[in-house]
């Protein structure tokens, strides 16, 4: 804790046993304030308030540009049109779905960091994951309220689970595998919130779209270094092998419309 955030501690404890005396609350609250305002360390203090995590999408600072040719490299297949025209049709489902998907983002991570709980790196990036998915999902939950937008079941389409059936079943592979497939999730996700952005009709919506550019495309790439990392061999074979998978699962007839289907049927 910085003297400065001591300071802001002490007088705002202070500010507290005095609630009765409004005048003398103000006038501690503009000294806090000033002390604030005028300390070499504001920066910190704004960078620790930082509007990367608001819950309220309001003010989240959209990067203006996120270069998703990595992104683009790294998927077989690029969305089709057909998908696209489908999704905006169909904006509340997506945005539900989309719900569902940070909420399992989430699980799945808690999942790995009890399973695997030898690795440092592992334990680290997938806390810092878990907390940025939970954050999303708040969002999205916002979002979904803003709308008016009441929540609804949805079943789970064939994508994640048209993956997972080719994981294999001995570890660490099934560790790796499992891995590997998260960074398609991600970066699918990643291409398919900036194909939207560039068409839907609400400015607000686009705009959060944007801003979850620059996390998804870190998760795809935490994804991939952590399976290399953790795998004893090298991985390329591996990833060519759902590069393809994921490539069908997005290309082919799709009868579900999910965030993650196909071309509709
Ligand atoms: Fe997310
Ligand atoms: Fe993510």
């Amino acid at each position: 804790m910085t003297i400065i955030q001591q300071d802001l501690a002490t007088l705002q404890s202070t500010t507290n046993t005095i609630d009765s005396d409004s005048i003398e609350k103000k006038s501690i609250e503009e000294n806090v304030s000033q002390t604030v305002n005028n300390s070499a360390d504001t920066d910190l203090i704004e960078e620790e308030l930082s509007e990367e995590d608001s819950v309220d999408i309001t003010h989240l600072r959209t990067p203006i540009k996120v270069d998703l040719s990595p992104v683009y490299n790294f998927l077989g297949a690029r969305t089709t049109q057909a998908w696209v025209n489908a999704a905006i049709e169909n904006l509340p489902m997506i945005i539900q779905d989309h719900a569902n998907c940070e909420k399992k983002a989430a699980g799945t991570a808690m999942n790995l960091i009890f399973r695997y709980e030898f690795s440092y790196d592992l334990q680290r990036k997938l806390a810092q994951l878990i907390r940025e998915e939970m954050l999303h999902y708040e969002q999205v939950l916002g979002i979904m309220n803003e709308r008016g937008q009441e929540w609804k079941y949805l079943s789970a389409g064939r994508y994640a689970k048209g993956m997972l059936k080719h994981k294999r079943t001995y570890e660490p592979a099934a560790m790796v595998d499992v891995l590997i497939i998260g960074a398609f999730i991600e970066a699918r996700s990643c291409e398919r919130f900036a194909a939207l952005a560039e068409v839907i009709d609400d400015e607000r919506l686009a705009k959060y779209y944007r801003y979850l550019l620059k996390s998804e495309s870190r998760h795809f790439e935490d994804y991939l270094a952590l399976a290399q990392s953790l795998s004893d061999e090298n991985i390329d074979e591996r990833v060519a092998f759902f590069k393809e998978v994921e490539a069908e699962l997005i290309s082919s007839p799709d009868a579900e419309l999910r965030f993650h289907s196909g071309t509709p049927a």
